[in-house]
Formats: C-alpha cells, sequence, structure tokens
C-alpha cells in the first residue's frame, strides 16, 4: 500500500520493464514518478533529481532510446518500454561521453552530470556530427551551475568525435566487373 498526497491508501502495481537491458519488475504506485521507481525501487541513484518539475534536465533517461524527463513520467506510462539509465551506458566500460565529461572538465560536483550524458546520448544517436549551435539549443534544457556550459560542450564534441571514429564503416561498394 501506497499513502497518496491526500492520506488515502493507494494499491500499487507490478510493472514489467526493461531496464539497462534487464528485465524487471517493479511495484509502483499510480502516482509514482519513474525517477522516484529507478532510485527507490532499483537502486539506480545515477539518476538525480534536481527541480521534480521538468526545468533541469538532471533526470534525463532514455525511453526506447529518446530522452525523457523521468521526474515527468509516470512509472505506468513506460510499462513495457525499455529504459536506459546512466549506469546502463558503462556496464563493461567507461563510455566515450562519460570519460570525455571528465577529461574536458564538464563536471565539477557531478549533479548535473548524468542528465547531461544521457540527453547528449540520444541526440548524438540521431545526429552524430552536431554543430556547436545545435548542441547548445539541445541541451537547452540541462542546467548546470558549475561549469559554465563551454567544457560540456566541449565534452559533446569530442565524444562525438571518438564515438564517429568508432563507428563501424558501410562496405565499400563491389567494383562492377
Ligand atoms: S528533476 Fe526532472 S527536470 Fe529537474
Ligand atoms: S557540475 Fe555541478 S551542477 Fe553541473
Amino acid at each position: 500500500m501506497y499513502t497518496s498526497r491526500n492520506g488515502g491508501n493507494v494499491s500499487k502495481k507490478l510493472l514489467k520493464m526493461i531496464v539497462n537491458g534487464r528485465a524487471v519488475e517493479i511495484a509502483c504506485a499510480p502516482n509514482q514518478t519513474l525517477a522516484v521507481a529507478l532510485r527507490d525501487e532499483l537502486n539506480l541513484t545515477g539518476t538525480k533529481i534536481g527541480c521534480d518539475m521538468g526545468t533541469c534536465g538532471c533526470c534525463t533517461v532514455e525511453v526506447n532510446g529518446k530522452a525523457r524527463l523521468s521526474c515527468l513520467t509516470l512509472a505506468h506510462e513506460v510499462e513495457g518500454a525499455s529504459i536506459t539509465t546512466i549506469e546502463g551506458l558503462n556496464q563493461y566500460q567507461m563510455h566515450p561521453l562519460q570519460r570525455a565529461f571528465a577529461e574536458c572538465g564538464g563536471s565539477q560536483c557531478g549533479f548535473c552530470t548524468a542528465g547531461f550524458v544521457m540527453k547528449s546520448h540520444a541526440l548524438l544517436a540521431e545526429n552524430p556530427n552536431p554543430s556547436r549551435e545545435q548542441l547548445k539549443e539541445e541541451l537547452a534544457g540541462n542546467l548546470c551551475r558549475c561549469t559554465g556550459f563551454i567544457k560540456i560542450y566541449d565534452a559533446v564534441e569530442r565524444a562525438a568525435s571518438e564515438l564517429r571514429e568508432k563507428a563501424p564503416t558501410s562496405p565499400a561498394p563491389v567494383a562492377a566487373r
């Protein structure tokens, strides 16, 4: 049982979803956000809750490959979906985005970093070579109080370049005989 804001008891429902490639079942109240479910039920505390009202981007995760604010998403809305959190990016080694944030000074206190990395990860999947202007526009919903943003843009550009170099190239066309 879960106590709602007006004091009544609300039943939790067992929700199935894929989190970081693993099938999970989470017991959630109807008003439980995805951010709280990830942190409290699965102990995935890399996802941060800053404003809890959709204005800072700290809680960004990917839902079916698209960046989404988990503080504005009810866990019930994503039943059956595939969720990726910051923990899902470095299961074997640091993701190039994480390494670039560290190397470029794009992370200081780190509270905003998971949100920036997840938003950038979704962005680079759609646009592997964004211009600085596109980066600024796409990351405008994520706030950082420490870095001044320039080092964050530098980090995303460095990671984008590394990821482009590592991307499998399509085979050369077979020459006509
Ligand atoms: S905590 Fe979700 S946008 Fe700020
Ligand atoms: S590194 Fe501190 S808020 Fe961004």
